[in-house]
């Protein structure tokens, strides 16, 4: 059932749930969450029970603020520290070594553990109060099904987990992709997954270069440990997913009149193209924000939006090649399972 995550009582109600090791659907900046306390290992199992995602791979472990860091962390390199400082709280996940013996179960058996302290006054409330109940940090990855589109609205969790699961509602998430998450176990930091950050930024704040992993560009990372998100085809709508140039979005729109007689067609850019008349009853066209942001805000929403209108095809105008729109890029490639 959706709860008010404003509402104080249904704060403290969510906090009483995940200590006693319930699941919760929990709003973050970046998307909601699916979140169990961090340390309790059968709750951490109902987690991977409820996605269908294998036992081996991580989950972020969520924390009130820097200093919990301490109850997971081995140790935490001076270029970590600085990006804590920088934009914690916020959609940054760590990697860093794990203590021996903590939250085992939600690293997936690895040594190290994904950190983030999110900045959604709804979370930031929920795990100060779990953690003044003894819960000290929640593991929470996206609310929805493995391989599926992560949700960005209370409703988006209960069309995942059904109305039995508590979920509070925080709004519409206001960044909209995941969390940037950057591997802090290699002596120098090296971007796994982008996000809302830009690695110019990334790199600025902590004094280093941050690298990417090679996994991000085309190859595998023998270093990488298994991580879902880096998985082609995930974050996959039903419909098939193509990113096209704009200047060629008018020349596949002709070469599909033909080719594909009963199919429905949504179409997602930023530069307007007319459509042909022969097909105006099946293709459909929506209006890609202009602005990397408001892109990123709106884009799974739009995803899911063209699954609930049972489009067979959606055809994405490619975003401009430029660091601002980093992890727009990363998660449209990945619905177009364009990443290997
Ligand atoms: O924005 C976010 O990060 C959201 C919200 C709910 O905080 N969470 C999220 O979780 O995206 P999830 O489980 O959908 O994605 C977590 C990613 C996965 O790709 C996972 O493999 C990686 O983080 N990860 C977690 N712990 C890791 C570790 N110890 N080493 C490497 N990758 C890790
Ligand atoms: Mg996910």
């Amino acid at each position: 059932m959706i709860q008010d995550g404003a509402d104080p009582q249904a704060q403290t109600k969510a906090a009483q749930a995940l200590r006693r090791g319930e699941l919760l659907g929990l709003p973050t900046e970046t998307v909601y969450g699916l979140a169990a306390d961090a340390c309790n290992d059968q709750a951490v199992a109902a987690i991977f029970a409820a996605k269908g995602r294998p036992m081996d791979h991580p989950l972020i472990v969520h924390v009130a603020n820097a200093q919990g860091v301490l109850h997971f962390a081995r140790e935490v390199p001076d270029f970590a520290a600085r990006l804590i400082a920088a934009f914690w709280p916020g959609p940054l996940t760590l990697i860093l070594p794990r203590r021996p013996g903590v939250a085992g179960a939600a690293a997936g058996g690895q040594d190290s553990v994904g950190l983030r302290c999110p900045s959604h006054p709804v979370a930031q409330a929920v795990l100060q109060q779990a953690y003044a109940l003894g819960v000290l940090g929640v593991a929470a990855p996206s609310a929805n099904a493995f391989g599926r589109v992560s949700p960005t609205t209370a409703a988006h969790v209960v069309s995942e987990f059904g109305g039995n699961l508590m979920v509070l509602d925080g709004g519409a998430c206001a960044v909209g992709i995941e969390s940037t998450i950057i591997d802090c176990t290699r002596g120098a930091p090296v971007l796994l997954r982008p996000g809302l950050l830009t690695t110019q930024a990334l790199s600025l704040a902590c004094g280093q270069v941050v690298q990417l992993s090679t996994a991000l560009q085309g190859q595998l990372d023998p270093q990488a440990p298994r991580a879902s998100g880096t998985l082609a085809s995930h974050y996959a709508p039903r419909a098939q997913v193509r990113l096209i140039e704009g200047q060629d979005m008018a020349t596949q729109l002709q070469g599909w009149t033909q080719a594909a007689a009963k199919e429905r067609l949504a179409l997602w850019t930023r530069t307007p193209v007319s459509i042909p008349a022969a097909l105006a009853h099946r293709v459909q066209q929506y209006a890609m924000p202009a602005d990397a942001v408001a892109c990123a805000h709106e884009l799974f929403a739009r995803l899911r939006a063209f699954d609930d209108q049972d489009v067979d095809h959606i055809w994405v105008q490619s975003p401009p090649d430029e660091p601002a729109w980093e992890g727009v890029l990363d998660r449209l490639r990945r619905a177009a399972a364009l990443v290997r």
